[in-house]
């Protein structure tokens, strides 16, 4: 039995966007950190007789789009028994399409080709699942390029620095952890077709990639702050600016905003960022958490608080499966 692994990771900058629907490529770069705790398991063995076998969170289109990609990459079609598991809220905003299409990607190479494949085309592979898992796949903070050819091969995320050169903790302020109401794919769609601020949107993406890669590579946490609520907030005014308009907000995510703001007031440092979904991440310099988690834990739309951290911790092989998930796949699946 193979185990793989792989964080969420939460963009600084937005991917809201494709230039290619079925390649799943972005029309515009973007900029994230990798996460620690918040990870999606994969378990895969090998299965000589009957169909494929799937467990699964999530969408399994995605997953079966990954697993076409690795087989005729390594020209390897062993029937596989499958099982993808998330320990945090799937298919709420919080990036677990992204974590799981990365974990899955990575288990597959070693699957199908005993870990030989290089990591761009792990990432491609993964990317047909979720363009965002791309980034999962590498430590501390990452720029996935959006490129310029028709096949991708521009397409690539790199490390640009380590987590170590600027260390943050994200405080995940889970609002609502069911299925967002529209998954972001359709949701991207519906802008680019319905959204007068689309365009504006990513006109201004270069200058947004400039500032905030600027702030990581200085430690500046305030230029951080400003360029990163800056880049969420117009992302999510392209959403609610279409026509019928798409809103991820509930009362929770308003009432968290506020705290936020508020706290910097006091002095705190610290900025929120928000996905497709109504949960908030809030990232601020370690010193600063305990003070911040006092303060959210007395908002009464914040369901809890998940503590997890920019990390080097990316996609990787595990030896073993947690014992707090669901158990996998049965035990007589021989490796
Ligand atoms: O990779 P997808 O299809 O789950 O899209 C991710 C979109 C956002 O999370 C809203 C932004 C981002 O860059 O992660």
């Amino acid at each position: 039995m193979i185990y793989t692994s792989a964080p969420s990771n939460i963009a600084l900058i937005k991917y809201w966007g494709k230039r290619d629907t079925k390649l799943n490529l972005p029309l515009s770069s973007s900029f994230s950190g990798t996460l620690e705790q918040m990870r999606s398991w994969v378990a895969i063995a090998s299965q000589d007789k009957g169909d494929e076998q799937w467990m699964l969170y999530g969408d399994p289109q995605k997953a079966m789009r990954v697993l076409e990609a690795a087989r005729k990459f390594t020209r390897n079609t062993q029937q596989l028994a499958i099982s993808i598991c998330n320990d945090f809220p799937s298919q709420a905003g919080l990036a677990s399409s992204a974590s799981s299409m990365a974990a899955l990607a990575f288990g597959l190479d070693i699957a199908l080709s005993r870990g030989n494949t290089p990591l761009a085309e792990i990432a491609k592979w993964a990317r047909l699942g979720s363009g965002s898992a791309v980034r999962s796949l590498y430590p501390g903070f990452v720029l996935w390029q959006a490129g310029q050819t028709e096949d991708g091969s521009d397409c690539i995320a790199q490390s640009q620095c380590s987590a170590a050169h600027f260390p943050l903790d994200v405080l995940v302020c889970v609002i609502d952890d069911r299925n967002k109401p529209i998954g972001s794919s359709a949701a991207m769609e519906h802008c680019r077709a319905n959204s007068p601020l689309y365009e504006r949107f990513h006109a201004r993406n270069a200058d947004d990639l400039c500032h905030a890669m600027r702030a990581v590579q200085d430690r500046d946490f305030s230029a951080l702050t400003e360029i990163s609520e800056a880049n969420c907030l117009a992302m999510h005014a392209v959403m609610q600016s279409a026509k019928p308009p798409i809103n991820y907000f509930m009362a929770g995510t308003h009432q968290t905003i506020a705290a936020v703001r508020e706290l910097r007031k006091q002095g705190i440092s610290c900025f929120f960022s928000i996905d497709a979904g109504p949960n908030v991440k809030i990232f601020c310099p370690p010193e600063h958490t305990s003070q911040i988690i006092g303060h959210i834990h007395s908002i009464s739309g914040v369901m809890r608080v998940i503590h997890d951290r920019i990390s080097n911790q990316a996609a990787r092989r595990e030896t073993h499966w947690p014992r707090h998930l669901p158990c996998p796949l049965k035990s007589d699946h021989t490796p």
